[in-house]
């Protein structure tokens, strides 16, 4: 007898379903030549090993949750409008230690007492918290939340430092999710998430943590002024990100029973173009299928994905229905990878199908 198929068990209860987006980026735009006056590097090495032509940094004095409230802002604008239960923001440059950034976001976009919290997995963050928020919808706690994912990591670099300066920037992206229908335009997963704690020094920030404060708070003897900075081994952090974004985005597609030629787009994590590039060659899928948006805005973090969902549609770039794969890499380390139907413009439906 035949063995019989994997079986698609879609879980019951409602749907999550994506209905908005949002975008947006700060003033101050740093080109790759504005770098290379005052570090040794130039245009063309940060092109051709990066794909990156300039990025835009927070205005001096400028936070996290001021790029987040705009980006959430736009968000529930293409959404319609209307409240949210909750704001899932992830982010690892917030504006503080303690408390987290996602209520002070809330709070100024108006929303009331909602639920507001941040998530921490670099730049993996906005894809664990597609996963959470959209968990929060399938468990009946939220019928509708925004996501934001924002960052602002040219706080965090060494200025004088050539490999990590030229590749972040700061910027926010942010999308709505609703209850909805199974199988719906918009709809969302199924996820794959991972994580290998014991690499978690080749993304790092040494100081501002519980396990060594900052210089200021308490000066550790012999403490080096670069550990405020992040320090990123570039080379390794290569290689983990283009095996763990090809094997996520396999388990992902799997999970939702598509192939790569049902895939219509696939966005990878704006890291790197030739990572991006090289994530499309392992996994035999034709570059003109991958998004990019990297040689205007850099290595964004948790902005780079929501940023980039942001670009596409506004552009209209894909028809309803089309099947998505986001993934992602970053520091912890972490990985994840969603499963995506492109959504329809147009006001959402009812969340309970009514007509
Ligand atoms: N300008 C000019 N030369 C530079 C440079 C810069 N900005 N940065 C490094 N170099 C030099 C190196 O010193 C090295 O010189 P050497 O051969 O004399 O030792 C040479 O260029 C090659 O360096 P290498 O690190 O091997 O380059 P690379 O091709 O791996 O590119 C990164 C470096 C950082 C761009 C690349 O590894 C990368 O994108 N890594 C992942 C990005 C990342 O970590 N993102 C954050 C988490 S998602």
């Amino acid at each position: 007898m035949q063995p019989s198929p994997p079986r698609i068990v879609e879980p019951c209860g409602p749907s999550p379903v994506l209905c908005g987006f949002g975008g947006h980026l700060p003033e101050p735009v740093v080109t790759n030549h504005e770098l290379a006056t005052r570090l040794d590097t130039s245009d063309e090495w940060i092109r051709q090993r990066t794909g990156i032509a300039q990025r835009h940094r927070v205005a001096p004095g400028g936070a996290t949750s001021d790029l987040a409230v705009e980006a959430g802002r736009q968000a529930l604008a293409s959404a319609g409008g209307g409240t949210v239960d909750a704001v899932v923001l992830a982010t690892s440059t917030p504006d503080h230690i303690s408390p987290a950034t996602a209520p002070d976001v809330a709070a100024r976009l108006g929303l009331g007492p909602v639920a507001a919290f941040d998530i921490g997995a670099v730049c993996s963050g906005f894809v664990y918290g597609l996963a959470v928020s959209a968990s929060l919808v399938r468990a009946g706690v939220a019928t509708r939340v925004l996501l934001i994912g924002a960052d602002t990591y040219t706080t965090l670099v060494d200025p004088n430092d050539r490999t990590t300066a030229i590749l972040f920037g700061d910027g926010a992206g942010a999308v709505v999710l609703r209850a909805g229908r199974a199988g719906e335009p918009g709809a969302v997963g199924p996820f794959d998430l991972g994580s290998d704690g014991t690499r978690k020094d080749l993304i790092l920030v040494p100081n501002g943590g519980s396990r060594q404060r900052s210089r200021s708070a308490r000066p550790p003897v012999g403490s080096d002024p670069r550990d405020d900075h992040v320090h990123v081994v570039g080379g390794e952090v290569f290689q983990h990100a283009v095996r763990r974004m090809c094997q996520s985005t396999r388990n992902v597609l799997d999970s939702a029973g598509w192939s790569l030629d049902d895939v219509a787009r696939l966005l990878p994590h704006q890291a790197n173009h030739r990572i991006a590039t090289a994530v499309a060659r392992r996994l035999d899928l034709p570059e003109d299928r991958l998004l990019s948006n990297i040689e205007q805005v850099g290595n964004t973090a948790g902005a780079s994905i929501p940023l980039l969902l942001a670009r596409t549609w506004e552009r209209g770039l894909l028809r309803p229905g089309d099947k998505v794969v986001i993934t992602a890499f970053g520091g912890g380390l972490t990985w994840g990878s969603a499963a995506i139907s492109w959504p329809s413009p147009g006001p959402p439906e009812d969340p309970l199908g009514r007509e």
